[in-house]
């Protein structure tokens, strides 16, 4: 292959600028040429200045960067056939041959959209006299997706690029509530990022001791509410001046109607009596500079990703790099988009006894002790179970 595009889409995710980085770096090496799209799929929509080369020392000192360099959207345009055609179009011009797709779930469903609808827009352009297109014929565009969003809802890979940063930023600020709480004897309803996944929810509550923790995957039973009021009670009741109560912004009610922070906040100050306070986390889980783990990862992922398109031929299907056993491997990108939008029934179905599925990060592992945090609780006071607890609710 001897050359290749890379985008960024979606959500912005910190390490994005890590793997593109590694994507350019190591196509250099292997002798292919890298354009990079700007704005994601805008890029390739508009073409011309948006799809430029990048050098070796274009992405020099980017490493540590959050956000990302070349930009990134949720491209509408992308979703409708026309859109798709002008970035075949626009790919052709640029003469690439292969694509690195670095984001979620719905970026890498685009780029499965693309790869399938390749032919057809090809053979239009062709039918249309376009040189570019006729020269194409039956050839196959390639695709690498690399999973680039802090939700960590991707199938294929234990995490996704950008996860572990989000919950260092989640914990660290979770840590100085904690700390104002307690001197207040305040109770804080604390909403995290995750719309359809509650990795960073989860993952906070244990790695911070959270009191009480809603996520979308969990099937809500009709009394939640008692059983919350009844927890933090008895928490009060032993001794413990605070409470921090987390909840993704997808948790719903059983019926699916968003869980909200007033509401939260008003059942718990009507029902224990206690002073409520509300802290939306947002956007500022999305940014800083990435973990090492993130920087590693990309790093990997990416160096992965070339290496994929490297030694493409007709036979090889697009597929996402992930990590798994803590290894590089490829999934077909079909099989992560499927199955990307099926971990939330994957989770209310899979049990701690039953085994853990691979590759939907450790979320399994965990999710079911949370349902029995109190237990937990209770057990982890009495010192002889204390080991027992933390490798039950260690991931
Ligand atoms: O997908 C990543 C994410 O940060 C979600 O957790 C969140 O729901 C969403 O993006 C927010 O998107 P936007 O920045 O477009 O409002």
């Amino acid at each position: 292959m001897r050359r290749i595009g890379v985008l960024t889409s979606g959500g912005d995710a910190p390490g994005m600028n890590a793997a593109l980085r590694a994507v350019v770096r190591v196509a250099l090496d292997r002798g292919m040429e890298v354009f990079g799209v700007y704005e994601g799929y805008e890029g390739l929509i508009h073409g011309g200045e948006m799809i430029r080369p990048l050098g070796w020392n274009d992405v020099g000192g980017i490493l540590q960067a959050g956000g990302t360099i070349l930009g990134t959207a949720r491209s509408q345009a992308m979703r409708t056939p026309e859109g798709r055609h002008k970035v075949v179009r626009h790919a052709l011009e640029c003469g690439l041959e292969g694509l690195v797709v670095i984001g979620g779930d719905g970026s890498l469903s685009g780029a499965q959209v693309l790869y399938d609808e390749w032919p057809d827009h090809v053979r239009v352009l062709a039918e249309n006299g376009m040189p570019e297109a006729q020269e194409w014929g039956e050839r196959r565009f390639h695709i690498v997706g690399l999973p680039g969003s802090i939700d960590n809802d991707l199938f294929g890979t234990d995490m996704s690029i950008g996860a572990d940063t989000a919950l260092h930023t989640v914990i660290r600020n979770l840590d100085q509530l904690v700390s104002t709480a307690s001197a207040h004897q305040r109770t804080f309803v604390v909403e995290v990022m995750g719309r359809n996944c509650g990795y960073l929810a989860l993952m906070s509550a244990i790695a911070t001791g959270s009191d009480w923790v809603l996520i979308p995957e969990e099937e809500m039973a009709l009394r939640w509410h008692n059983q919350m009021v009844e927890s933090l009670r008895r928490g009060r009741a032993m001794g413990r001046r605070h409470e921090t109560v987390l909840f993704a912004e997808g948790a719903r009610h059983t019926d699916g109607l968003p869980i909200s922070s007033e509401e939260l906040q008003r059942i718990l100050a009507s029902r224990l009596g206690v002073d409520v306070r509300v802290t939306v986390l947002g956007h500022v889980q999305r940014g800083g500079s990435p973990t090492a783990f993130d920087r590693v990862l990309a790093t990997r992922l990416g160096a992965a990703a070339v290496e994929r398109l490297a030694g493409a031929d007709e036979g090889t299907a697009p597929a996402m790099m992930g990590l798994q056993a803590n290894r590089p491997a490829a999934t077909p990108l079909p099989e992560v988009v499927e199955k990307s939008r099926g971990v939330q029934q994957q989770l209310a179905k899979v049990s701690v006894e039953g085994g853990v599925q691979p590759a939907v990060g450790g979320m399994l592992q965990c999710h079911r002790p949370m349902h029995h945090r109190e237990r937990l609780v209770i057990r982890a006071r009495q010192p002889r179970q204390m080991m027992h607890v933390f490798h039950l609710v260690s991931l």
